[in-house]
């Protein structure tokens, strides 16, 4: 029996779902009973990969989608899935990533654009087409946003970043204030390391078993949208493993 009953015939949105995150939540959601509506910048890579990892994708809906830009089409997005499954309750912000800066008084201000996109205005885009549905339909909702732990403070070369994962924390707690009257709760959580492919192949000397994995990651965001979480908002939960 799946830990939270209750999710099973819930709709949920993720962004980013082709990545190491996105997909392991894919896997976790689906054993819940969810059914997905999933963003990512490329629509054939993602259906690969939900293929590789053997995941039954046939009511999928799938969306891809720069969420940096264009609103319109991101609005058009959230319609699509309200109008296949009659609603959205649960909304997951994935899509971000990092890009070292160097120093500000070295640094390009595309890398600032870049960041502040990619990590604060994809979730800013995204969370107020979902919100405005989740506010229409007054039964409530969940929204969770992937920060980091960088979010916490700023770091030589990590400016960008970590002004954009503050961004989010920031999103995170207005959204949850002005949601709350709907019983909609707005939540963050803040991975430090994962472990993926990636940053094992960038420290390979590290030692990655105090690295928090993808699917831990995932049953905590899993345990946020759950039932047994609804009186939390606008919290940001550390989730570092042993780093
Ligand atoms: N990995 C870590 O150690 C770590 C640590 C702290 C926080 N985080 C955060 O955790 C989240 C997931 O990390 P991850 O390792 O799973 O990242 P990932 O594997 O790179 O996945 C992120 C996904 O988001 C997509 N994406 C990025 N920008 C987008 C945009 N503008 N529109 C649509 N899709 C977009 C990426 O597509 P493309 O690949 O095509 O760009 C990718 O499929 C991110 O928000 C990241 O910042 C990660």
């Amino acid at each position: 029996m799946a830990i939270y009953p209750e999710l099973a015939g819930k709709v949920a949105v993720l962004s980013g779902a082709g990545g190491n995150l996105g997909m392991a939540l894919v896997r976790r959601f689906q054993a819940a009973g969810i059914k997905l509506a999933l963003v990512d910048h490329k629509g054939d890579t993602l259906r690969q990969r939900l293929r590789e990892a053997g995941v039954d994708d046939a009511d999928i809906l799938i969306g891809a989608l720069d969420l940096t830009q264009k609103r319109a089409a991101i609005d058009e997005f959230v319609t699509q899935v309200v109008a296949q499954h009659g609603k959205v309750d649960i909304l997951v912000n994935v899509a971000g990533g990092f890009k070292a800066g160097g120093p500000v008084h070295e640094m390009d201000e595309e890398i600032w654009d870049f960041l502040m996109n990619m990590n604060a205005k994809t979730a800013f885009l995204l969370s107020a087409a979902v919100a405005r549905s989740m506010v229409m339909r007054r039964v409530g909702g969940r929204i969770v946003n992937v920060a980091a732990r960088a979010a916490l403070s700023g770091a030589p070369t990590l400016s960008g970043y970590s002004a954009s994962k503050s961004a989010v924390l920031r999103l995170t707690e207005s959204m949850a204030a002005e949601l709350m009257q709907y019983g909609i709760t707005v939540n963050a959580v803040m991975p430090s390391v994962i472990d993926t492919p990636q940053n094992r192949k960038n420290d390979p000397d590290a030692d990655h078993s105090k690295w928090v994995t993808p699917e831990s990651l995932a049953d905590v965001i899993l345990f946020l949208v759950s039932e047994s979480a609804r009186d939390i908002s606008g919290a940001a939960l550390p989730v570092y493993g042993r780093a």
